[in-house]
């Protein structure tokens, strides 16, 4: 195999990506909490193929139009429903088993920087996210700590991930030690299959 085959693991959405790529299989239902750009909803609608769904998220029109204009170029459209509202509601919007749940939080790049994520919102969508994950399905939530209030948004996060119960979930912070502490990060929970044992 030679190396380019591989993925570059710089940052946390190369990292999200190649789990996605082990684990996401055609027919898996799966949302994007925060689509921005489409990047994310492209990778997931192709991983799930025609017989599959993805619910993708956001609350700025600028995004949800870039991501459908990057599904149409695709050819990716019609297995993803785009929704024009915040993840927040992630409960009552869908109610299937999921596979795995992506978010990719801070501002839309490129666009307007003042309309971030914000912690509350993040952890009641992560709530509901952890009610709707199949075992062995996860949780994907790329940090970012550089913008203001994005440290408090990482500390959110990381205390609702802390709280998991460990014989339901396996909760990972991966950080790349070689890069500023204000480089973005990756927490994965990925719900057990066996989750008896402690
Ligand atoms: C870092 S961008 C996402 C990047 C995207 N996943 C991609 O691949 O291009 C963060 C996005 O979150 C969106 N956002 C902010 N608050 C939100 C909320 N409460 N619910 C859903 N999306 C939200 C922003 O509009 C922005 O587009």
């Amino acid at each position: 195999m030679s190396p380019e085959s591989h993925a570059d693991l710089r940052g946390a959405v190369a990292l999200a990506h190649s789990y996605l790529l082990e684990r996401v299989r055609p027919g898996d239902r799966v949302v994007d909490a925060t689509c921005g750009n489409g990047n994310d909803t492209l990778l997931l609608a192709r991983l799930v193929g025609e017989t599959g769904r993805v619910s993708a998220f956001d609350i700025q029109e600028e995004a949800l139009r870039a991501t459908a204009q990057l599904l149409d170029e695709a050819g990716c459209r019609q297995q993803v429903e785009l929704i024009a509202t915040g993840h927040e509601r992630l409960a009552e919007l869908v109610a299937e088993p999921l596979k795995a749940v992506v978010f990719n939080l801070g501002y839309l790049p490129g666009g307007d920087k003042g309309c971030v994520t914000r912690p509350d919102t993040t952890v009641t969508a992560l709530e509901a996210a952890c009610q709707l994950i199949v075992p062995g399905g996860c949780l994907l939530v790329a940090l970012y700590p550089g913008h203001p209030g994005g440290a408090e948004e990482c500390a959110a996060v990381e205390g609702w991930g802390a709280a998991l119960p460990p014989h339901l979930f396996n909760v990972w912070l991966h950080r790349q030690l070689n890069r500023p502490d204000t480089a973005p990060y990756l927490l994965q929970a990925e719900k057990r299959t066996r989750p008896r044992s402690a």
